[in-house]
């Protein structure tokens, strides 16, 4: 029994020695200590022994079991740290890869309102104007009719600059309005001419419905025998487009622009749904743009006759076209490049506004 054990103990620890992997390892543990395994049966036989022979041989054979199951432990460990080892030398992590997040920008609803104004505009035969945002004097009021001593200057909030100068020696300034890009398109290309102008303007003004810079869309239409049911039919067209729905009434109120002869600032009706104001209706009303028939001055200014020419003309603020449709109540938000604001009311990336699809979201 003695040296029967001694080889039997000789013979599993070469088995665990000659294992070359985890799972040949397991394989000699099963075959010896499983519950079927050689060593196990071993410590079955014990219970038919004489006490004197339990005594005997009891310990031997536990001694057995202990050694094959420390060698185990001590071949598992060694064949785990050589895998670790091998893993080690063969696999590589560049730490100094700049990591990849997904990409998190989203379109700002200004230039979501920019896109479906193009969209829209362009179906009714409109192209795309733009000018510059430093302007001079003479584009951004003496052309548009806005002489020098005129009250108007007085309410734009003109912010000047203070040492460049224009041709006539005047200050460069920030343009008020977009109603600049009207002379510069005038002066550029001959009529007929149907544009719209969105774009940054400035003024000096700040609170939760005024920003320094804020946007607007200029619209312009030059042709012969224009009217004012062209500027009417034209308004209810674009706002029925932009705010998709049909039901959307135009309160036009007699007013006043320089540039303009007649002015008309334009309502739109809307209702009251759950407590919020919903365009669309007629229960009460909220200004949304400034037009008018282009002045005949203003056609002069621009190099053009205007017994021949003549044309309407309006603006919008394209901040307040998105908080009217996008439900967003404080005009400084726009501009504190917020997140969390962003990620709310912004617009994915290849979601493009179309006619066919909706310009809406
Ligand atoms: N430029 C005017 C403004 O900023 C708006 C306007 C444009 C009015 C064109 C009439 C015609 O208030």
């Amino acid at each position: 029994m003695t040296t029967n054990l001694d080889t039997m103990a000789a013979g599993w620890l070469a088995r665990i020695d000659a294992s070359a992997d985890l799972a040949a390892l397991d394989a000699v543990r099963v075959a010896a200590l499983g519950k079927q395994g050689d060593i196990t049966g071993l410590l079955k036989t014990l219970g038919a022994m004489s006490p004197e022979e339990r005594q005997e041989t009891g310990p031997r054979i536990h001694g057995l079991r202990e050694t094959v199951t420390g060698a185990i432990a001590a071949r598992k460990e060694a064949l785990e740290r050589a895998e670790l080892d091998r893993r080690l030398a063969t696999e590589t992590l560049d730490m100094t890869l700049p990591a990849q997040p997904a990409p998190q920008g989203s379109v700002h609803p200004v230039s979501q309102v920019m896109d479906e104004l193009a969209e829209i505009f362009a179906d009714l035969g409109f192209s795309v104007a733009t000018g510059p945002e430093i302007e001079d004097d003479w584009h951004n009021f003496t052309a548009l009719n806005i002489p020098e001593s005129h009250p108007a200057r007085a309410m734009h909030d003109t912010f000047y600059f203070g040492a460049d100068k224009d041709r006539e020696g005047k200050r460069m300034l920030l343009r008020t309005h977009t109603s600049p890009v009207q002379i510069r398109t005038m002066t550029s290309q001959e009529p007929p001419i149907r544009i719209i102008a969105p774009g940054r303007t400035y003024r000096s003004d700040s609170d939760a419905t005024h920003t320094p810079m804020f946007h607007q869309v200029e619209g312009l239409v030059i042709d012969r025998g224009i009217h004012m049911g062209h500027l009417k039919w034209t308004l209810e067209t674009f706002l029925k487009a932009f705010f998709e729905r049909d039901d959307i009434v135009l309160r036009l109120r007699p007013s006043y622009f320089p540039f303009t002869e007649p002015s008309a600032e334009v309502d739109v009706g809307y209702s009251i749904e759950k407590g919020r104001r919903v365009i669309g209706g007629s229960e009460g009303w909220m200004e949304v743009l400034g037009s008018g028939m282009v002045h005949p001055k203003v056609i002069e200014a621009c190099g053009l006759d205007p017994n021949e020419w003549q044309g309407f003309a309006f603006g919008c603020g394209i901040d307040r076209l998105a908080m009217l449709k996008y439900g967003m109540d404080d005009l400084r938000a726009f501009f504190d490049g917020d997140l969390r604001w962003l990620r709310h009311y912004g617009f994915a990336s290849l979601d493009a506004p179309t006619l066919s699809g909706g310009v809406g979201a």
